[in-house]
């Protein structure tokens, strides 16, 4: 059978991308100002996101229901630059747990997709 990107890329480096990812959330100077100082609740939200949109066990939808992440993230102002903010953080976060080669390409090249779909607010001076 066909092994899912959550199998390819395993629990652990799931987990430690994620850890390093909100790490740098919390001292990205776009993106602090919109999250709470605690990140705990939702870096652990976001495993169970990832899981399924990787393919694994629907976790989030089993505690949280329909991800509606668009709808979710609608009271929070997300502009181009937060949205490009995200995404370096995700993207050095992969450098630091050395997650490389296709697996990475395929799952990053999602999460830009997923990113630019969260935007819901321009940029200032626009
Ligand atoms: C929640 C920001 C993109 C998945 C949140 C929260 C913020 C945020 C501020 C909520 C914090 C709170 O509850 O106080 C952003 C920004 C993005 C972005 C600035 C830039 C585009 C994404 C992407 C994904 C994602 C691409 C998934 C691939 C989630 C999930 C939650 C969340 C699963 C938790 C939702 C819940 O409360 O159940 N995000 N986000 N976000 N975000 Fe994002």
């Amino acid at each position: 059978m066909k092994m899912t990107q959550y199998e390819k890329i395993g629990k652990e480096t799931l987990h430690n991308i994620i850890q390093a990812f909100y790490k740098r959330v919390k001292l990205h100077p776009d993106l602090s100002p919109i999250f709470p100082d605690d990140v705990t609740e939702i870096a652990r939200k976001q495993e169970q996101f990832l899981t399924q949109f990787l393919g694994g066990p629907p976790l989030y939808t089993e505690e949280h229901g329909h991800p509606r992440l668009r709808m979710r993230h609608l009271p929070f102002p997300i502009t181009p630059k937060r949205a490009n903010a995200w995404l370096s953080c995700m993207s050095a976060a992969m450098d630091e747990v050395h997650f490389h080669g296709p697996e990475r390409e395929e799952f990053f090249s999602r999460l830009v997709i997923t990113a630019h779909h969260m935007v819901n607010t321009p940029d200032e001076n626009e």
